[in-house]
């Protein structure tokens, strides 16, 4: 069952453990395919469908069931409300407030530090790399997904080494693969990986790969876009030099702001590495520390709302909290799509509690774009398949959302198989 398996993956956190042995009421998945009459009493649902309108959040937007953008509560959303100079005092104390936060959700204070970067995750995946891989250094990429392979390309553009080792998009990385690599390749200075490969919704064993990469002398970089904050990472125990995400996936901020935690004394070795100037970490971060503020014109509203969703992260119960709603947002949508006839392309061990890759189901009456679509109008927005080796689809368990949302999302797509005369959600044959 689902949950005896992804007690194994979030091992150690007791809360996960105990959110796990809830008993799964399906009793919906029974009744008359009735997304539309259904009124849902989720802790965040403040508007429900009816017949003759979709499901709404609480800001009356569509739910989304992707990888990001996600959906935000209405007081992350409100705390943008307000015109901050960037050398208010206000805005200040807001940046040294959220950059300590940060630091602590992987217990780093002492060791680590946090460097905002504004832009999208990737600005600041890239920022990570051209600032602490030195120019005559040397990457191993570990892909199995998109966002792996965007690094090994990020290393080619800025002009660093780079080999890569590659496993199938289903398979999480192998850390004895990549101790043998080590060991057969010394110019090799820095390992990169993706903690959970959003491309699939894998979850590799980052805490395994550290070991390893300790274990050669190199030095180890996640991209941990969409695990930070509700997938545990703890810097006292895991050697990583850096890790970064956004404002805009567990964490639950709007979009515009990435960050790095990274250790102090690697960042102050890193002065001059950086290919770029507005991507170079090192400038950055002695500019915030000497002025207290940004070198360019900072996402002020971003930050704002990301103060915001800080707090109700904490409020939350931090990573225990977070990753416990969304292992139960997981466990329903897939215990429901089973129930359904779907087949998700992961075995439950592999599989994060942060997005799913359904496989397309073989009737010919499923249609993807006019299954979207049909979800849409209910309120619920998924996501394509970004796989190279079948056809598939996503629903994120992520953001402003609980189970009574998925079991809406569920409802919405039971209404919609039947209305495209759907009878069968076996897969294509691989
Ligand atoms: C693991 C991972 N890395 C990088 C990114 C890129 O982030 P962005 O699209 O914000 O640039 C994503 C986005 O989903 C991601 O999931």
């Amino acid at each position: 069952m689902m949950h005896v398996e992804i007690t194994h993956l979030i091992d150690g956190k007791k809360e996960f453990k105990e959110a796990q042995v809830m008993p799964l009421d399906l009793s919906y998945l029974l009744e008359e395919p009735s997304w539309s009459t259904t009124v849902q009493t989720g802790k965040f649902t403040m508007a429900s469908a009816s017949s003759s309108s979709p499901a709404k959040s609480e800001t009356g937007d569509p739910w989304l069931l992707t990888p990001g953008p996600l959906t935000t509560s209405r007081s992350v959303k409100e705390a943008a409300v307000h015109d901050y100079g960037s050398r208010d005092h206000y805005f200040i104390d807001v940046n040294v407030r959220m950059r300590q936060a940060l630091v602590e959700i992987v217990n780093g204070s002492g060791s680590h530090v946090c460097v905002p970067m504004q832009g999208s995750g990737t600005f600041v995946v890239e920022a990570m790399i051209g600032t602490l891989v030195p120019r005559d250094g040397k990457v191993l990429v570990l892909v199995n997904g998109a966002y792996g392979t965007r690094i090994a390309k990020i290393c080619d553009v800025i002009g660093r080494s780079k080999s890569v080792l590659e496993f199938p998009e289903n398979v999480p990385v192998d850390p004895a693969a990549v101790g043998k690599a080590l060991a057969e390749d010394a110019s090799i200075t820095h390992v990169v990986a993706v903690h959970c490969e959003t491309t699939t919704g894998i979850l590799n064993p980052v805490e395994d790969i550290a070991a390893i990469v300790a274990e050669h002398g190199r030095r180890f970089l996640i991209d941990a876009m969409s695990a930070f904050g509700a997938i545990p990472l703890d810097a006292t125990t895991v050697p990583f030099e850096a890790v970064v995400a956004s404002s805009n996936k567990c964490l639950e901020g709007t979009p515009g702001l990435g960050f790095c935690v990274v250790r102090q004394d690697a960042l102050e070795a890193a002065k001059g590495n950086a290919h770029s100037l507005t991507l170079d970490l090192h400038d950055q971060w002695t500019a915030l520390e000497a002025t207290k503020q940004y070198r360019f014109t900072p996402p002020v509203h971003t930050i704002l709302s990301f103060d915001q969703a800080l707090k109700e992260f904490q409020d939350e119960g931090g990573v225990a909290g977070r990753g416990g709603r969304y292992t139960e947002n997981c466990r329903v949508l897939v215990d429901g799509m089973r129930r359904m006839g779907f087949s998700p392309l992961l075995p439950d061990e592999l599989q994060a509690p942060i997005i799913v890759t359904f496989l397309m189901p073989q009737d010919k009456r499923f249609d993807f774009q006019s299954f979207y679509d049909a979800l849409r109008d209910k309120g619920y927005v998924i996501y394509p398949g970004k796989l190279t080796v079948a056809e598939t689809f996503r629903i994120g368990c992520i953001g402003r959302l609980g189970t009574a949302e998925i079991e809406g999302a569920l409802r919405a797509i039971k209404g919609t198989l039947a209305e495209m005369g759907v009878a069968d959600c076996a897969p294509i044959a691989a």
